[in-house]
């Protein structure tokens, strides 16, 4: 018997599909009929998880966005009115929150994944860029988010990071002067925040997502075993070792979305502030320009950065060549596809120094990230001169150091086990 739900569904269906006839196509080469390798794992999660974050980013903050108010004597209280009387508002607000934190989280791993299976590659190198310029749009968004409910951390973070402009040579002052609107941060810093935060920054970032994805589609994703599985087709022209997206990898996403849902959501009820490393507890005391807070640091994603700020020495009183370091810590993602020149492409075959030369950078970036939540000790500060060092050499010397050593064949066809 026929199932009337699926009647109607059908129906509508072929409604759209007469109209719009590139609807199908569309479908088909996205999602219906785009092969995917079929030994995805773990790490291969966190694309759609990226996706997922970035809708609930969108979503919570049109809510919040309906009390909050960009003005530097309302924009505290208006918080603390959603947390207090607006129904839910406590919700949408620590979705909100701790939906930034786990963006990072979920981006660091993203690009990690990256790294290990060296999806940056030939052919694949304007994903990686494009996924670079998302990587810098989601930073300044989340730098002026943070600003938003202007206490004490937003302002005096806002205060320390917008100086950063201050230190260019010649520029500097009447840059800085025209990015704060003001000589110090104010109301029309908060203002302009809360539009580039609002509309401008989110509709830049959709725009990325899409053509991130596009361009990922053109190559085709890589995989564990980083081998080209068009190499190897059947007689219709697929993929021998490809599986089509839907429904494989739409269950798969499902039940990954699922299960980080669910640890979100024990952040979300149980640990909001995540010990003050989501929301830190000086961002509960409304800003005062008169009380500088005793440490000022950023929120634990910037951490790595901040502290290879911080490691600079100053050069004739001016701390611009710190702010050059801590740009180009994040620059240098863009050479990686050039950088590269190991003749295999997963770590899963690299030499052992490749993959000593990957833990201990990552090591790095952890003791970075460390370093940046402290107060500056002559020893921290030289174990973070040290990290730093080690960091761009990882990236520099590695035209050098990714050819050194034995490799593992490739494979001809990907592993997979059931
Ligand atoms: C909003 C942020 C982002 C979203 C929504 C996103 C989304 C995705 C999705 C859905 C995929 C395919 C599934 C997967 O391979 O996991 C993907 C692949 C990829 N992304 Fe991203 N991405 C984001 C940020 C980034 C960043 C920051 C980078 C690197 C700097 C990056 C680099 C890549 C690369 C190289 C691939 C291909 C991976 C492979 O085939 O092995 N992405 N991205």
């Amino acid at each position: 018997m026929a199932n009337p739900v699926m009647n109607v569904i059908s129906a509508g269906y072929d409604w759209v599909n007469q109209r719009a006839p590139g609807a199908t196509a569309w479908w088909n080469r996205h999602v219906g009929q785009y092969y995917a390798p079929k030994n995805f794992n773990f790490w291969y999660y966190f694309g759609s998880l990226a996706m997922v974050v970035f809708a609930n980013q969108i979503l919570t903050g049109i809510w919040l966005t309906m009390h909050y108010k960009p003005d530097a004597k309302l924009a505290f209280d208006s918080v603390e009115y959603i947390m207090r009387d607006v129904d839910w508002g406590w919700l949408i607000r620590y979705l909100h929150s701790t939906g930034a934190s786990l963006f990072f989280l979920v981006i660091y791993l993203h690009m990690f994944r990256g790294l290990m299976y060296g999806s940056y590659r030939k052919p694949r190198e304007l994903i990686w860029v494009i996924g670079v310029v998302i990587f810098l749009a989601t930073m300044a968004e989340a730098f002026m988010g943070y600003v938003l409910p202007w206490g004490q951390m937003s302002y005096w973070g806002a205060q320390v990071i917008s100086s950063i402009y201050g230190t260019i040579p010649f520029v500097g002052p009447d840059l800085l002067e025209f990015i704060r609107g003001d000589y110090v941060i104010a109301d029309p810093a908060l203002n302009r925040f809360f539009a580039l935060h609002v509309i401008a920054v989110p509709l830049v970032l959709a725009g990325l997502i899409y053509l991130h994805l596009m361009a990922l589609h053109e190559t085709g994703s890589n995989n564990p075993d980083g081998i080209e599985i068009k190499k190897k087709k059947d007689a219709n022209g697929k993929p021998l070792d490809g599986i089509t997206f839907h429904p494989y990898y739409t269950v798969k996403d499902l039940f990954g979305t699922a299960f980080f849902l669910l640890i979100a959501s024990f952040i979300v009820f149980y640990a909001p502030t995540f010990g003050g490393w989501f929301l830190e507890p000086d961002n509960f005391l409304v800003a005062d320009p008169m009380v500088t807070p005793l440490l000022i640091k950023p929120v634990w994603y910037f951490t790595p950065y901040y502290a290879m700020l911080r490691a600079v020495p100053a050069v004739f009183g001016s701390q611009f060549p710190g702010v050059l370091v801590m740009g180009g810590g994040v620059l240098i993602f863009f050479l990686l596809p050039w950088l590269d020149r190991s003749p295999v492409r997963s770590i899963r075959y690299r030499s052992m120094l490749s993959k000593v030369m990957l833990a201990l950078w990552v090591l790095c970036f952890f003791w970075l990230g460390y370093c940046g939540t402290r107060h500056a000790t002559p020893l921290l500060t030289l174990s973070a001169q040290v990290c730093t060092v080690f960091y761009f050499a990882f990236f520099l010397l590695m035209p050098w150091w990714s050819r050194l050593g034995a490799t593992k064949p490739e494979p001809e066809r990907v592993n997979f086990d059931h």
